[in-house]
């Protein structure tokens, strides 16, 4: 089976960042938002990220940081055997893992 490995920074602003690392199992169309998921679901619910509208790029709570630019967690599509670095988005107070204050 294929898989997606993420490699996640986390952390908080007073305990400071890590990355961690993880393989999802690859499915057509999963976006890296589905990715995270999986990885709530299957490894690590403690993972936090902040979404809503969950593919219709609407609430843009899920932005963050993918291998160095800016965009939406629900609407970039994981590649199968390939990697992702996502990072909270930069410049905001930085609240817990993915999640930033909203502007
Ligand atoms: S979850 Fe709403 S834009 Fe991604």
């Amino acid at each position: 089976m294929d898989k997606v490995t993420l490699q996640i920074v986390r952390g908080n602003q007073q305990e400071g960042a890590t990355t961690e690392q993880y393989e999802v199992p690859y499915m057509d169309g999963m976006s890296l938002l589905d990715a995270i998921f999986w990885i709530r679901e299957h490894e690590d619910p403690s993972l936090s990220v902040r979404y809503s509208c969950r593919s219709a790029n609407a609430c843009k709570e899920c932005s963050a940081v993918v291998d160095g630019k800016t965009g939406f967690l629900c609407s970039i599509r994981a590649k199968a055997g390939e990697t992702a670095r996502i990072e909270p988005i930069t410049g905001r107070p930085w609240i817990k893992d993915l999640v930033t204050v909203l502007e």
